[in-house]
């Protein structure tokens, strides 16, 4: 992965700017890319993906899926094809599967490898050394995959699928669209009726494509109230045309650095609303931001909009921990916008961000520290007192350590922008897993003002 390849950090100072203005587009969805890949590489025929996320995560489930078989092509900018090797048609792959810093790739291949009948070895970053991996290999070792690995489940780890695996019912436990995911990839290949119970519902991306490829999979309400998925195994998957919507989670630094910014004015354009996605938006009108959807369409789908956002006063809220699962990647951004609010902000229900690329309440409690922002960190939260709309005032020049998180990083370039001295990021590589035009979208939307 080249932000390990490039061996030294690469610090920049995120400097007060001007307004936001112009129109950007952000590139395509991260988890929409990665099932593009990995169902593709799966179905028969040749599938063809309009606006893939070129960044490394997804780049490493490329190579990972070539290194089983799959036929994967790269035609133009975000223009890709597939051809894949048919439900249980993966091979073993030579070496190891370098997953970089990605927790989707790792997870969810895991499903898709478990009952296959093959041994792969996956292995990572620091960071994603770190992450848990039990929650997938648990559920997978009942379906018979065998795992050997670092104490407590880490990376690196190595797999043992089992073929024909053994079907089951997994009432999940966190609420993680990777284990939803990495529990129903694994029933593709399964004989029999793999079931996922869901009482907090998650992003549904992997349901949505699964149906989309062709797979049986039905999804009902039991009497609780919780989301039933039953996907009928040993499945045909059919090629398929997929357009990428832009990423909302990569939208969301640009609403919220518009929101703060005086005098911004900004469209962003082709942006993913998918309901189990988009919380934030709603969360900062709730605040008072002014986010206005233009031209709502569906796109491969799911739900598309242009979002025209223009500076506001924000004001403070408690966030409702129901929503935490459809906004859960934008929580460090969700805290800048707070820091510049008037009155209080208070979040919990947030001990899933402690397990995300880095712990992601403390180090965002740390970097706002160190911006000038007033913060408080709980066991599952922040409380944040805004300063009203005034920029931030950091005391200290000492750079904001990011610990291979690209979110932490961007979040920070954001309160940068909005503040009165700048903000230092100690290493921006990292930005390039998931939104490798990020800095030069920034220097446009500013600039072209
Ligand atoms: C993802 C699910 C989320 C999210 C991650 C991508 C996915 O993780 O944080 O960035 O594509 O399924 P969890 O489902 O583990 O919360």
């Amino acid at each position: 992965m080249s932000t390990t390849d490039s061996p030294q950090p690469r610090p920049r100072r995120f400097a007060a700017s001007g307004p936001l203005t112009g129109r950007i587009r952000v590139p395509g969805d991260k988890s929409i890319s990665h099932r593009s890949l990995m169902l593709g590489a799966l179905a028969v025929g040749e599938t063809r993906v309009a606006g893939l996320l070129e960044g490394e995560d997804v780049l490493a489930t490329a190579a990972a899926m070539r290194a089983m078989g799959a036929q994967i092509e790269r035609r133009g900018d975000g223009e890709w094809r597939i051809h894949g090797v048919g439900v249980g048609g993966l091979m073993q792959p030579a070496g190891a599967l370098d997953m970089g810093n990605s927790g989707t790739s790792t997870r969810l291949l895991m499903g898709l490898l478990a009952s296959h009948p093959l041994t792969a070895t996956f292995i990572g970053d620091a960071s994603l050394s770190k992450r848990p991996m039990g929650r997938v290999t648990e559920p997978l070792s009942r379906m018979g995959a065998d795992f050997t690995g670092a104490p407590g489940g880490r990376l690196p780890l190595t797999l043992r699928g089992l073929s024909p695996a053994v079907p089951i019912e997994y009432r999940l436990p966190v609420a993680s669209a990777q284990v939803k995911s990495a529990v129903l990839l694994a029933g593709l290949n399964t004989p029999g009726i793999t079931t996922v119970i869901e009482p907090v519902p998650t992003r549904d991306h992997s349901e949505r494509m699964l149906r989309g490829f062709g797979a049986h999979l039905e999804v009902e309400r039991d009497a609780d109230g919780a989301r039933v998925i039953r996907l009928t195994g040993e499945a045909e998957l059919r090629a398929q045309d997929i357009v990428v919507p832009g990423d909302p989670s990569s939208a969301a630094f640009f609403a919220v650095a518009a929101l703060l910014v005086p005098g911004s004015d900004l469209t962003i354009e082709n942006v993913g609303l998918n309901p189990t996605r988009a919380a934030l938006f709603d969360v900062l009108r709730a605040m008072g931001g002014n986010i206005e959807e233009i031209d709502r369409r569906d796109v491969g789908g799911e739900p598309v909009a242009d979002l025209h956002v223009r500076h506001s006063v924000l004001t403070g809220i408690e966030v409702d921990p129901a929503v935490v699962p459809s906004m859960v990647d934008e929580f460090p951004v969700l805290f800048v916008a707070a820091s510049l609010a008037q009155g209080r902000t208070v979040t919990r229900g947030l001990e899933e961000l402690r397990v995300k690329e880095s712990d992601r309440i403390a180090v965002m409690r740390a970097a706002l520290d160190l911006a000038g922002a007033r913060v408080t960190e709980t066991e599952d939260g922040l409380i944040i007192d805004g300063t009203g709309g005034d920029p931030l005032h950091g005391g200290s020049n000492r750079p904001v350590p990011t610990h291979l998180d690209h979110r932490i990083a961007m979040s920070m370039a954001v309160a940068g922008l909005a503040s009165a001295n700048g903000v230092e990021v100690d290493d921006t590589r990292p930005i390039a897993t998931s939104f490798p035009t990020f800095e030069s979208l920034i220097d446009q939307a500013v600039t072209a003002s």
